[in-house]
């Protein structure tokens, strides 16, 4: 067998034996899969549908109206108000297609500080460091939570978007488990004199499910990607208000795209039909109520939930109250086969590479049919693996240390009580198959 192929069985193991927390990832059908797995991804097919560069195009153009009608129908909006391009090759660059379209080059944008649970692809500079591409080109202003109830405070964006007078004001991030006040949002972009942009990249499954609010009256593009709570294929959707879809299909390709990649589109048309039907809305308030769920177990056992709880998919949890780090955290759970991610916390303290945070989702585990007992009983492993790691409250310096690593990585896996973890982790997954 080819070694890749020994590599997918590999990862479809862990997959099928891990609980994976990622507030990003999901698991898809196989009709999604097939799609996207498809002779689809042998044509080229440059330009908009009906107006290509190559010819042979026929199916192309009915595959991306298909495409667009759905996601227009799964997010109940009407093809005279909004567009929408479907090929943009994932969240970033449809961003960045937004940007090239509504924008300048030195043009000010005003949007979520990374931190704080903003993204990186709203234009990250860190101790004047242009990280991204985005802040070499605009200039991004950052506004933050309050300390005090880490929560956005609407009047604060709104005086800074006075000072600012930015021509783009953004909302959305990867670790806010709070809906945002998408009626304030757009007011104050308007206000400011700002287009205003709703990333909804990982709530867009919450919104077509019916469960989150649907930021589409109060913006003028809202971009998403397909593939988080969305279900879909790695992916991303750019909808906008149809007197700049011009601009930002012009702005997709050829401003920073070639040719799109169609196999991904007929995938993210297969997960917009899904995403319309009975069975998917009861997933998308199972995967708030268990976050719901996982938010109160671990408050109770002393843990400090960012924002008091959610209202979304994902718990952010900071463990500077434990003296712990994200990093310790995250390789400790990982050893007992719960896949999380390290996260930085509200006026965090420590870097980015070893934060203080650990954020956790709940769609995969919705997805493979687990609700109220399971998350419980996911909380409270958490909780013991957490307990274990006091033992292994380290400096910065310590983790960095690449020998160290290499060392604590097997410290930890090693550990009786994380071994005995991963074991229950993989019977309660048995008995949670994947679906196809
Ligand atoms: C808010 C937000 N926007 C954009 C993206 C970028 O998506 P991608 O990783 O597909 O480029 C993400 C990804 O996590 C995100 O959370």
């Amino acid at each position: 067998m080819d070694k890749v192929f020994e590599l997918i069985a590999r990862e479809r193991e862990l997959q099928e034996t891990t609980l994976r927390l990622i507030p990003s990832e999901n698991y898809t059908s196989k009709a999604v899969r097939e799609a996207v797995g498809s002779i689809l991804m042998h044509k080229y097919s440059e330009g908009q549908a009906g107006k290509r560069y190559y010819q042979g195009n026929e199916v192309m153009d009915d595959l991306e109206r298909l495409c667009q009608e759905r996601a227009l129908a799964a997010f109940g909006l009407k093809g005279e108000e909004w567009g929408v391009n479907v090929q943009a090759l994932s969240g970033t660059p449809a961003n960045l297609a937004v940007y090239t379209a509504l924008l300048e080059p030195g043009d000010k944008i005003l949007a979520m500080y990374l931190p704080d649970g903003g993204h990186l692809s709203h234009g990250w500079q860190y101790k004047g460091k242009k990280v991204t591409l985005v802040a070499k080109i605009w200039e991004v202003t950052f506004y933050q939570v309050s300390e005090k109830t880490q929560r956005f405070d609407y009047d604060q964006i709104a005086k800074l978007a006075e000072q600012v007078k930015p021509k783009l004001v953004i909302s959305g991030g990867t670790a806010y488990p709070r809906e945002i006040d998408y009626r304030r949002m757009g007011q104050l972009a308007h206000q400011a004199g700002a287009y205003y942009l709703a990333d909804v990249a990982h709530e867009a499954g919450l919104i077509a499910g019916g469960v989150n609010t649907s930021p589409f009256r109060f913006a003028d593009v809202v971009t998403m990607t397909t593939h988080k709570t969305l279900r879909g294929p790695r992916g991303a959707l750019i909808f906008a208000k149809k007197e700049l879809t011009g601009e930002i299909d012009r702005a997709v390709f050829p401003g920073i795209q070639g040719g799109p990649h169609n196999e991904t589109i007929a995938g993210m048309a297969v997960c917009l039909a899904e995403a319309q039907t009975e069975a998917f809305k009861a997933y998308a308030a199972q995967v708030v109520a268990n976050a719901q769920i996982l938010a109160k177990g671990l408050t109770t056992a002393g843990y400090e939930v960012i924002s008091g709880g959610t209202d979304k998919h994902l718990v952010l949890v900071d463990l500077r109250r434990q003296k712990l780090s994200g990093w310790v955290a995250a390789w400790a759970l990982e050893a007992a086969g719960i896949i999380v991610n390290r996260n930085t916390v509200p006026q965090e303290t420590a870097s980015p590479f070893y934060p203080s945070g650990i954020r956790l989702g709940t769609p995969t585990v919705t997805t493979r049919g687990m609700a109220k007992p399971e998350m419980e009983l996911i909380g409270t492993w958490i909780n013991q693996v957490l307990k274990v790691c006091h033992k292994w409250q380290l400096p910065e310096e310590k983790m960095a240390r690449q020998d160290f690593v290499k060392e604590f990585r097997q410290e930890v896996r090693q550990e009786p009580r994380l071994i005995e973890i991963k074991q229950a982790v993989a019977e309660l997954c048995r008995q949670f198959p994947l679906k196809d």
